[in-house]
């Protein structure tokens, strides 16, 4: 087994995370008192995915909008009326850095979520509240660290409530899903071992629901992706329904090799439930596979997490499946530093 950074292990970790990352962002400072509008979140790859979850995690109890700004720039719409969260591990991402001292200038509220880093620095010297969260890990390793101090600062600032109980569920709840797909659990009793071994040799297509899994397919897809360095891709239902699905025809020799993830959770809509039952008929009757995982829990968190856990683990899996260490990931390595000459 080639796992050189122990991905497994830093993955495993992922309910004593969420439970120290809930610790360090209650100890954090605050942004000022002032009247919010909306909220950005700016941060790419792994640091990204903490704002898409805060992102659904708000959208049933906060009255103001929260975007996840994966880019250089900001909307026109950012101003001292916004709450930035600027997201960033290694707190040396060009694209964070750059969306940060825009929001800086423009007069928001910041406070910063990272390691260290340049990102740290700017936040210290500007005097900008920041939570610093512990290194070591990938990036995408660290979504508990990434996501959380997020949800309790919006409690802090009174944006939004009940986030403290919400947090105690999610951890329970991962705790009890990590007894049973961890490594030592055999292929017979392990979900995400079996997912891995659906998905090897195809091209894996994670679909989730607007407002309810959105987040947990796109972390599928990236962790897909970033850990077994495999091809794999991602949509919504009720959208889905309005295009992709009609890709189910032709070239005949593919459709077989689609292997279908569906993300269920007892929130989503009851059209929606209709609709993956008849979606689940026509893709496999086209020839592709199926395969559901379904939430667990009450909160938003609980539910969420209790999606992304068993890809996180079943990514793993499947690059050691592939003898692929699931760890480096030299491509996006490259990219940065050719960037910076
Ligand atoms: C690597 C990973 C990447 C990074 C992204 C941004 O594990 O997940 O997607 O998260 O390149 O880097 P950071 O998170 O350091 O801002």
């Amino acid at each position: 087994m080639i796992d050189s950074q122990n991905m497994l292990e830093a993955v495993g970790g992922l309910p004593g995370q969420v439970e120290e990352a809930c610790r360090l962002a209650r100890e954090a400072e605050l942004p000022d008192k002032r009247e919010i509008r909306n909220v950005v979140v700016a941060g790419l790859g792994g640091s990204a995915i903490g704002g898409d979850l805060l992102r659904g995690y708000a959208a049933g109890k906060l009255s103001v909008p929260v975007n996840v700004i994966r880019d250089y720039t900001l909307p026109q719409y950012v101003n001292d009326k916004t709450l930035l969260i600027a997201t960033s591990y290694s707190g040396n991402t060009e694209e964070t850095l750059s969306a940060f001292a825009e929001a800086e200038r423009r007069g928001a509220s910041i406070i910063v979520i990272t390691t260290g880093g340049k990102l740290a620095e700017a936040a210290r010297s500007l005097n900008v509240p920041a939570v610093i969260i512990p290194g070591g890990i990938a990036p995408r390793a660290a979504t508990g660290f990434l996501f959380i101090p997020g949800v309790i600062i919006l409690n802090r600032m009174g944006l939004v409530s009940g986030a403290e109980a919400e947090v105690s569920e999610a951890i329970e709840v991962l705790k009890d899903i990590k007894n049973e797909i961890t490594n030592d659990v055999p292929l017979e009793k392990n979900q995400s071992k079996q997912v891995a071994g659906f998905l090897k040799d195809g091209i894996p297509v994670i679909w989730g629901a607007s407002g309810t899994s959105e987040a947990a397919a796109l972390r599928w897809k990236g962790q897909i992706n970033e850990n077994a360095k495999s091809p794999a891709y991602w949509n919504v239902f009720p959208e889905l329904n309005h295009n992709e699905i009609v890709g189910f025809e032709a070239p005949k020799e593919l459709l077989p090799k689609l292997r279908v993830v569906l993300l269920r959770d007892k929130n989503d809509h009851e059209q929606v439930k209709k609709r993956m039952e008849i979606t689940k008929e026509i893709i496999e009757k086209a020839g592709a596979g199926v395969r559901e995982v379904v939430s667990r829990g009450e909160g938003y968190i609980a539910r969420v997490y209790s999606l992304i856990y068993p890809g996180d683990y079943a990514s793993i899996y499947l690059a050691l499946l592939n003898n692929i260490d699931p760890g480096p990931v030299k491509v996006i390595d490259y990219l940065k530093q050719a960037l910076a000459r």
